[in-house]
C-alpha cells in the first residue's frame, strides 16, 4: 500500500501506541489525537504528530478531522478495564458510547470511508469451551464490554446509511511489548495480569492476587488468550487493505488459553525468579475462559501472529519492564 494519512484517537495508550508504531514504520503519516488522561507522551513515537485534547470535546474532534483527507480514522480511545466497569457501568458506557458514536458521525459528516475501532473479546460472555469465532452470540459480560458491542452496532448503520467501512477488530487479551523495546504496556494503576506477574517477580511488588481458583477449567483459574500486541498491530494493517470492499469483523487471538497459573509458570520461566502469590475471591466480572478462533482474517488478510509462545510474549514484556522500571516515566522524552 502506498503511505497513507491515519487519525488514531487513544494513540498514546498501550495498543495504539503499537498500531502507530507499525504505521510510521511503513512510512504512512499518522496524526495521533489522546488527552494523555490514561495514555503517555512518551508512548507517541517521533514522526507522529499528537495533538492533545479529549474526544469529548467536539470541536477539537471537528477541527482536527477537518484537516482530512485521512485514509482511515482508527479509535482506540476509551476506559477500558473490565473490573472498573461492573464498579461504574453507566460512566464506561456513558464515556465510551458518547464519544464513540460522536466521532464516528464526525467521520461520516467528513466524508472518511474507513474507520477502525477497538473492540474487545469481552463482547463474549461466559460459557465458552471452544475458541471463540466471529460467528458466537455477542453477549458480553460487562458494561465495558457492553459499551464496544454497542459501538460495534452504530457502525453497522454507519456503513448501511452513510458507506463508512469499518474493521471491528475483536482483541483477546494484547500482552507483550514491541520487540525492538520502544514500547511497552504502562497502565496507573496496573491492573493487567502479565504485568503484575512480572512485576511480582522482580520484587516491585509484595506478590500476586489470583482472582479466583474455582473456576470450572483445569487449574481452576481463568484461563486467557494471550496475543501479542505487536501481532496486534499488524493485524490492523491487515485489515486496513481489505477495507475498500465492506466492513469486517475479527476475533483476534493465538487461539490458545492460557490459565493465571500458566501465566505464573511462564514468568518464573523467562524470569528464573519465584512469583510470590496468593489465591482471593473471583473478580465480578470476569469470564471464566476467554480463547479466540481467528480463522476468518487468517483466510481472509493473510494475517498470521508471529509470537505465538506465551514465554516469547512474557519475554518481550519483561525486557521492556525491566529497561523501564518507572514505565514511560523512565523514559528521556516523559
Ligand atoms: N488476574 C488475577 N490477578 C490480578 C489481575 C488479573 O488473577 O491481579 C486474572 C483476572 O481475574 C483474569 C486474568 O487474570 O482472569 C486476566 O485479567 P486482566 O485484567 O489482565 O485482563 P482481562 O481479561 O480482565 O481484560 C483484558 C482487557 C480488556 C479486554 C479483555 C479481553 O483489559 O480490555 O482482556 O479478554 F476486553
Amino acid at each position: 500500500m502506498v503511505a497513507g494519512r491515519y487519525l488514531v484517537t487513544g494513540g498514546a495508550g498501550f495498543v495504539g501506541s503499537h498500531v502507530v508504531a507499525a504505521l510510521l514504520d511503513r512510512g504512512d503519516e499518522v496524526v495521533v489525537l489522546d488527552s494523555l488522561s490514561t495514555g503517555h507522551r512518551a508512548a507517541v513515537l517521533p514522526g507522529a504528530r499528537l495533538v492533545v485534547g479529549d474526544l469529548a470535546d467536539d470541536e477539537l474532534v471537528e477541527e482536527t478531522l477537518a484537516g482530512q483527507p485521512w485514509d482511515a480514522v482508527l479509535h482506540f480511545a476509551a476506559l477500558s478495564l473490565v473490573g472498573e466497569s461492573m464498579a461504574d457501568p453507566f460512566r464506561y458506557i456513558g464515556v465510551n458510547v458518547g464519544t464513540g458514536v460522536r466521532l464516528i458521525a464526525a467521520c461520516a459528516r467528513h466524508g472518511v470511508r474507513r474507520f477502525v475501532l477497538s473492540s474487545t473479546a469481552a463482547l463474549f460472555g461466559g460459557g465458552h469451551s471452544a475458541p471463540i469465532d466471529e460467528d458466537a452470540a455477542c453477549d458480553p459480560g460487562s458494561p465495558y464490554g457492553e459499551s464496544k458491542a454497542m459501538l460495534e452496532r452504530a457502525l453497522v448503520w454507519a456503513d448501511r446509511v452513510y458507506g463508512l467501512r469499518s474493521a471491528c477488530l475483536r482483541y483477546f487479551n494484547a500482552a507483550g511489548a514491541d520487540p525492538a523495546g520502544r514500547l511497552g504496556e504502562d497502565h496507573t494503576p496496573e491492573t493487567h495480569l502479565i504485568p503484575l506477574v512480572i512485576d511480582a517477580a522482580l520484587g516491585r511488588r509484595a506478590g500476586l492476587t489470583v482472582f479466583g481458583d474455582d473456576y470450572p477449567t483445569p487449574d481452576g483459574t481463568c484461563i486467557r488468550d494471550y496475543v501479542h500486541v505487536s501481532d496486534l498491530a499488524a493485524a490492523h494493517l491487515a485489515a486496513l487493505t481489505l477495507l475498500d470492499r465492506r466492513s469486517l469483523r475479527y476475533n483476534l487471538g493465538n487461539g490458545r488459553g492460557s490459565s493465571v497459573r500458566e501465566v505464573i509458570a511462564s514468568v518464573e520461566r523467562v524470569s528464573g525468579r519465584k512469583v510470590p502469590h496468593h489465591i482471593a475471591g473471583r473478580r465480578s466480572g470476569d469470564p471464566p475462559s476467554l480463547v479466540a478462533a481467528s480463522g476468518r482474517i487468517i483466510a481472509e488478510a493473510g494475517w498470521r501472529p508471529r509470537h505465538t509462545a506465551l514465554d516469547d510474549i512474557v519475554r518481550t514484556a519483561l525486557d521492556w519492564r525491566a529497561a523501564h522500571p518507572q514505565g514511560y516515566r523512565s523514559s528521556p522524552s516523559a
